[in-house]
């Protein structure tokens, strides 16, 4: 998946599968450490692994930092079956609910309008300001960034029942 070009446009560069298995590591490190992060997403019917979904702290460096950001990411197969907001959904529930979270932001370059489009569906809201990805040049095509956010009190008024 993360030498995918394809599932990788949206990014600098795709992984190494040394990069990759370190991304992993990390995952499974924050987990580990603080019961929450980027979880694997798994197909319920067969088990085979489809890609992640969950919550990360991005860098200080972001003007909205500090935040919990929530991303998602699904080797190509996968896509276009409802799966990365089903996956979302459940994490929202999980991260409002069970880890109290207040608010939850998401971002991606401008052009990501797949990635956009799993945040509108999602009912986070977007801001009125993109801003520049203070980690890439700001001439590059990606550097232009757009971002969403959800509070609990949005969350809870389309989830009564969650
Ligand atoms: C961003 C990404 C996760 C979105 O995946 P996706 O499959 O488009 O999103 P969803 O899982 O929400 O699926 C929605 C699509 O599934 C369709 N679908 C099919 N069956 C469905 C079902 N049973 N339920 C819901 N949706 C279904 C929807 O109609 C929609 O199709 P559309 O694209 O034609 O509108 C994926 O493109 C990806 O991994 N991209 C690369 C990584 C990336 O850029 N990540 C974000 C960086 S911030």
């Amino acid at each position: 998946m993360n030498r995918d070009p394809e599932v990788m446009a949206f990014f600098p560069s795709a992984l190494t599968t040394t990069a990759s298995d370190n991304l992993a590591q990390r995952c499974h490190l924050d987990i580990a450490k603080r019961g929450w992060g980027l979880w694997a997403l798994e197909l319920a019917t067969s088990g085979e692994f489809i890609g992640f979904t969950g919550f990360n702290i991005p860098g200080k460096n972001l003007p909205f930092s500090p935040c919990i950001e929530i991303a998602w990411r699904l080797a190509r197969p996968y896509w276009r079956q409802g799966y990365a907001t089903e996956a979302a959904q459940a994490a929202l529930e999980f991260g409002f609910n069970a880890l109290g979270f207040s608010e939850v932001v998401a971002f991606t370059a401008q052009n990501n309008f797949r990635s956009r489009a799993v945040m509108l569906r999602l009912n986070m809201q977007p801001s009125d300001q993109n801003f520049l990805h203070p980690d890439i040049d700001p001439q590059h095509p990606l550097a232009e960034h757009v971002l969403f956010n959800l509070t609990r009190e949005r969350w809870h008024a389309t989830h009564s029942d969650a």
